[in-house]
């Protein structure tokens, strides 16, 4: 056998006999000639059986190979700038083929199919290119984040999935009986975050979060993954002068690693080359003038109503989509009344009606992608926001004695992976950002 190699690499083989082990991904049959799209998921190449060059039985399953059998081919490396593939402009010239399973009727063909059926197979959808492009680029979008934290000082301190409180509001809990006692699935990791900062200074931390939100939309999981920082003696605009440069370091390293699977993706890359600080900075305040103002101006009388709002409530995902569409940058809104923010959000000084929060808005459409806040340091303002949450206080006391051993400003934000995802690669819907979407309507594989 010659040296196993990676499809990604092929280019450095040029000339020289290498293994290959995946799958078929397609197959062209020209009589003498089969043509296999061999798939190993670092990409795909173009392997070429000639009936000569092939012991006559090798010749013959060749020749019934079907999509997705796995195989083991060996061949020598030849560059054809006409050859398909990821990254395609090489093919393989097969002596040697192993099959290593005949693969059944494969489900997904190459034609269309509807999308509640690609997700009950979503097992087997992930090995198609678009699912690995975006698979791909969600993990860099993990690793560029965690990267910049590790590179500026940041401490990754991981935070419980089952919690005995809720940490950000009562209505999304998702319940669990834990040896007869009430806990949670965790909502956000914030609460411990807190705890955390005390003790190193800058934190962060990445992991599943759950939210029971009877909502079905295109933003919205049941468990998503949010990575969250949180930063001692940080106010609001040291927060957005880091999410700024965080996200812009994001977005960048993804344009630079993935050029290949933003063309698979169709996706328009000139709007996301733009995402450099500084991004602009609107209030609450503002921004209900800025939609009021437009919905004036409106003909439509279904557009108008969309666009109209009355100061106190939250954004629609209409009014996002239109305040992000009054710059070319995301935009940052701050100062949201304090009726529809979490309870520990720090009060404005001599305005408590709003609150020190702020939301990124991501442009295109994509909504919010980051929501933080500078958080209420002092004992007794908490004590009361937490008694008002009414899920009584001792699954709090840990939380509430931060604010009684050294307590100081601090801030924080938390920005949600299959959003960012789903913003970076253009996609429709988050449910193919994230592997196995829960949702609504689904938990199915
Ligand atoms: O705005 P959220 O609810 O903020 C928090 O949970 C804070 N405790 C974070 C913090 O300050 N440490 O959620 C943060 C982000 C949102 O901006 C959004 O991107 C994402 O998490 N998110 C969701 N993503 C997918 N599905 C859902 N149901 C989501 N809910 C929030
Ligand atoms: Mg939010």
């Amino acid at each position: 056998m010659a040296t196993v190699i990676s499809i990604r690499d092929i280019a450095q083989y040029d000339g020289q006999e290498v293994t290959l082990r995946g799958w078929v991904y397609n197959r062209t049959d020209k009589g003498k000639l089969q043509f296999i799209q061999l798939r190993d998921g670092s990409g795909i190449t173009q392997c070429v059986a000639f009936k000569k060059e092939l012991e006559p039985e090798q010749f013959e399953i060749a020749g019934k190979l079907t999509q997705e059998s796995s195989i083991i081919v060996t061949g020598s490396v030849r560059k054809d700038d006409r050859a398909p593939g990821i990254p395609g402009g090489y093919e393989v010239g097969i002596k040697n083929l192993q099959l290593v399973q005949m693969a059944d009727e494969y489900p997904i063909t190459p034609k269309d199919h509807g999308v509640e059926f690609l997700m009950d197979n979503r097992h087997l959808w992930v090995r198609s290119s678009r699912q690995w492009a975006i698979l791909r680029i969600r993990a860099t979008i993990i690793s560029a984040m965690r990267n910049w934290l590790d590179d500026n000082g940041y401490l990754l301190v991981d935070t419980p999935i089952i919690t005995p409180s809720a940490g950000e509001d009562t209505t999304s809990l998702f319940g669990l009986d834990y040896f007869g006692e009430n806990a949670f699935l965790a909502q956000t990791g914030q609460l411990y975050n807190e705890a955390n900062m005390a003790a190193f200074g800058k934190v962060y931390c990445f992991g599943p979060t759950f939210r029971a939100e009877k909502s079905k939309t295109r933003r919205h999981l049941m468990e998503f993954w949010m990575l969250e920082p949180e930063i001692a003696y940080f106010n609001l605009e040291d927060l957005m002068d880091m999410e700024q440069q965080f996200v812009s370091h994001v977005i960048q390293t993804v344009l630079e690693k993935h050029k290949e699977e933003l063309k698979i993706l169709e996706r328009d890359t000139s709007k996301l080359e733009s995402v450099l600080p500084p991004f602009p900075r609107i209030s609450y305040d503002d921004a209900v003038e800025r939609l009021n103002k437009l919905a004036d101006a409106t003909e439509d009388p279904e557009q108008k109503a969309l666009l109209r709002m009355d100061w106190g409530t939250d954004f629609g995902s209409p009014h996002e989509t239109a305040i992000a569409d009054m710059f070319d940058k995301p935009v940052f809104v701050y100062h949201f009344p304090s009726i529809f923010k979490a309870f520990y959000m720090q009060p404005v000084e001599g305005r408590p009606e709003v609150c020190r929060s702020v939301d990124l808005l991501a442009p295109e459409g994509y909504g919010e992608i980051t929501g933080g806040s500078e958080r209420i340091y002092d004992s007794t303002l908490i004590e009361e926001r937490v008694r008002k949450l009414g899920l009584g206080r001792e699954a709090y006391a840990w939380y509430l004695d931060l604010r009684r051993f050294g307590s100081v400003p601090h801030a924080g934000f938390g920005i949600g992976l299959e959003r960012t995802v789903a913003w970076i690669c253009g996609l429709p819907h988050i449910r193919e950002t994230i592997p196995y979407a829960r949702m609504l309507n689904r938990k199915y594989p």
